[in-house]
């Protein structure tokens, strides 16, 4: 066996959850395990049952020391996604995901939309060149803090009201990761999204925020648009985007929009992340009832995925072998039937692991 380097041990939590986040979190894992294995890495991969079923058995959801145990002991999470039609309140999910997302401040949710093959765009005529959008969405505050309350409820005078959060502090850090993460990628355009027209305390922050930091960064050209021009502008003209920063329910959508330009949910990956801390990796889809448990949902998005925690953990080879298989994949129409192929979930994964451990050899 091949000998292992113990500076380079990784500790990896990972969380299968709901759906089809049970059939292709296995596959990333297998993925990340033979990346791991030309690397000559150790990888120790821990599995937490954290689910709906879980949730209907004993009423876990997310365990009070988890938060704790992933900041003492783990260097990323690996998540599959939440959502299951048994539980139609979806505490499971609110609890688990975004109850890391809050807890462990994963404040910037990265979520890259690159067109990897021409053919699987719905517009014509583009190419990686056009379409190679990073959205970055804020991930702790705006709509989805959980603050608001019903008054009357059940009654035909109801009120529901629900709060958007949009802190100094939140709006800084994330238009500066965006900043950060075009430097460090050598992006030259940053667009900041928002509706100050319309929303216009909160809104307005963001606006004077972006002004604010935007100085620091000549060397990027930096934008505004407002949210529902650049949903279009996104369809018509792709191209014109690099970086996107945006607040938690815009980029939410957005990301999505940018999914369906590159070939749909199957294919994208995010990051839950906290520079420098333990970070939280999945594929941006959500656990898809429609096809769970059919060997049909396509695993290049929670692979990619994990391929987005190796770079996040310093692993930029494995990162580098992870993408040119995806890439590999959907060059030869090794995929599942989403893409064209013919594939079961299992099978996609398995070629993508040989195509590694072949690439090696
Ligand atoms: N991060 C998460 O855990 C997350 C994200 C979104 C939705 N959800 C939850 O997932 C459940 C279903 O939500 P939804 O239907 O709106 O969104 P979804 O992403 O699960 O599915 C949307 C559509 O895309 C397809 N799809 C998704 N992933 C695919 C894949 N890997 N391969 C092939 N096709 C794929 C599905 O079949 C479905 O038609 C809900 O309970 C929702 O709350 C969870």
């Amino acid at each position: 066996m091949a000998e292992t380097n113990a500076s380079t041990r990784k500790r990896i939590a990972v969380i299968p959850g709901d759906g089809i986040g049970k059939e292709v979190v296995p596959e990333a894992v297998k993925v990340l395990r033979a990346a791991a294995a030309v690397g000559r890495r150790d990888l120790a991969i821990t599995e937490f049952d954290w689910s709906a079923d879980r949730y209907l058995r004993d009423g876990t959801t997310l365990p009070p020391d988890a938060v704790e145990m992933f900041r003492r002991d783990y260097d990323a999470i690996l998540l599959g996604a939440l959502g299951d039609p048994r539980v139609p309140s979806n505490v499971q999910g609110a609890d688990i995901l975004l109850g890391l997302r809050f807890k462990l401040d994963l404040y910037a949710n990265v979520r890259p939309c690159v067109l990897f093959d021409e053919r699987l765009t719905p517009l014509k005529a583009r190419t990686e060149k056009d379409i190679n959008i990073w959205v970055i969405r804020e991930n702790t505050e705006g709509l989805y803090s959980a603050m608001g309350g019903f008054f009357k409820k059940g009654t035909p005078d109801e009120i529901a009201t629900q709060e958007d959060i949009n802190t100094r502090k939140g709006v800084e850090r994330i238009i500066r990761y965006a900043f950060e993460l075009a430097r460090r990628q050598g992006r030259h355009r940053v667009c900041m999204s928002d509706k100050s027209n319309a929303l216009t305390y909160g809104h307005d922050l963001w606006q004077r925020v972006f002004k604010e930091l935007r100085a620091e960064y000549h060397e990027i050209e930096s934008s505004h648009m407002y949210i529902d021009n650049l949903l279009m502008q996104m369809v018509r003209d792709p191209s014109q985007f690099d970086v996107i920063v945006t607040c938690n329910l815009f980029g939410d959508i957005a990301s999505d929009l940018g999914a369906g330009l590159i070939g749909g949910l199957g294919l994208t990956p995010s990051g839950n992340i906290h520079p420098g801390r333990v970070s939280l990796f999945e594929p941006v889809h959500g656990s898809a009832p429609d096809i769970a448990g059919k060997n049909a949902a396509n695993p290049i998005g929670a692979v990619l995925a994990a391929g987005m925690m190796c770079e996040h953990i310093g692993w930029n080879a494995e990162a580098r072998l992870i993408e040119s298989a995806v890439r590999a994949a959907i060059r030869e129409g090794k995929t599942t039937r989403d893409l064209g192929g013919t594939l079961g979930t299992r099978e996609a994964g398995d070629w993508l692991a040989s195509k590694i451990a072949a690439g090696s050899s």
